[in-house]
C-alpha cells in the first residue's frame, strides 16, 4: 500500500494525501479514525476508511454524470483514491435542509424541523478557531474568493443537494445537510477551474431514516448512539457499494 512507502504531502483528521503517480495528481488514503467536536473526541473504527472511500467515490461518480467538476478520478484501491491536486479554497460550505447540529442550537429550532429552504453556511476551515461561521463579507474582505466564485460556489453545493437530496429520498434516506470543500485547478491550458473537492460520506453529512429518524451518519458517534459503523455499512449497502467480504477484513 502506498501508506507505507511514501511520505505524505498532509495529514488531516480523516485522511492522508500522498503524492500522486503523475504531476498534478495525489492519492487520497481515508483512515479509520473518528474524530468530533474539534478533535476532543476520537476514536479508531476498524474499516471506517474503506466505507467511505466507497460511499464517496459512489456519489462524486453520480456527480459526475450530472456534470458537476470534481477531484476524483478513480478509487486505487479500498481506502486510497487517486485525485487532480487542487489547491483548498478555506471555507467550509455547508448546505442545510432540516435543523440539526449547531443551527438547531444556535437558533434554538427543534432539531428536525424541516428549514423552509436549503440555507447554505459558509464557516472557516480552521480547526485551532473551531472553524468559526463567516458571512460572504468576511470571504471577500480576506480575498477567499471574489463575489464571482462564491457565487459559483453556493449555485454548485444547491445543485449537489438538489442532486443528492433525491438520491437519497430513493434509498428511503433523508439528507439533513452536508459539508462541502472547494479547490481550484490549473487546466493545461493554464486556465483555472473551480472543482469539488475533498469527500462526501456519513463523515460529513446527516442522514436519517426516513421511517425511523435514525440516524446513520457521524452522530451516532458524536452522541454515542452505538452502532457506529452499522450506520456507515447502511449507507454503503443502500448505495450498492457495500462488499461484505472485502470490509469485513482490516483494510
Ligand atoms: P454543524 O451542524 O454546523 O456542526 P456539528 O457537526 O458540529 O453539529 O454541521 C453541519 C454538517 O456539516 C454536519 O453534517 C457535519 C458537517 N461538517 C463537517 O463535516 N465538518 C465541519 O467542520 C463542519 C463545521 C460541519
Amino acid at each position: 500500500m502506498q501508506k507505507k512507502n511514501k511520505k505524505p504531502l498532509r495529514e488531516g483528521k480523516a485522511k492522508i494525501l500522498y503524492p500522486g503517480p503523475k504531476r498534478g495528481t495525489i492519492i487520497q488514503y481515508f483512515k479509520d479514525d473518528l474524530t468530533a467536536f474539534n478533535n476532543q473526541k476520537r476514536e479508531q473504527l476498524l474499516g471506517k476508511g474503506a466505507l467511505n472511500n466507497r460511499i464517496s467515490a459512489c456519489l462524486f461518480e453520480y456527480l459526475h454524470e450530472i456534470g458537476i467538476r470534481t477531484h476524483f478520478l478513480k478509487c486505487l484501491n479500498m481506502r486510497e483514491q487517486l485525485i487532480r491536486e487542487v489547491e483548498i479554497i478555506p471555507i467550509e460550505v455547508l448546505v442545510r435542509n432540516i435543523a440539526a447540529g449547531t443551527l438547531a442550537k444556535k437558533l434554538g429550532l427543534k432539531r428536525g424541523m424541516p428549514l423552509p429552504r436549503a440555507i447554505v453556511e459558509y464557516c472557516l476551515k480552521n480547526d485551532e478557531l473551531g472553524d468559526p461561521i463567516i458571512s460572504a463579507e468576511h470571504i471577500f474582505a480576506f480575498s477567499w474568493a471574489t463575489p464571482d466564485e462564491l457565487d459559483e460556489i453556493a449555485e454548485t453545493a444547491l445543485r449537489i443537494n438538489d442532486f443528492l437530496s433525491g438520491l437519497f429520498t430513493g434509498l428511503g434516506l433523508r439528507l439533513v445537510d452536508l459539508k462541502l470543500e472547494f479547490g481550484h485547478c490549473e487546466e493545461e491550458d493554464g486556465s483555472v477551474s473551480l472543482l469539488l473537492a475533498d469527500e462526501i460520506s456519513p463523515d460529513t453529512c446527516r442522514l436519517w431514516d426516513r421511517e425511523t429518524g435514525e440516524a446513520r451518519d457521524k452522530d451516532r458517534f458524536r452522541q454515542e448512539m452505538g452502532e457506529v459503523k452499522a450506520g456507515y455499512e447502511d449507507v454503503a449497502r443502500r448505495l450498492g457499494v457495500l462488499n461484505e467480504t472485502s470490509i469485513s477484513q482490516n483494510f
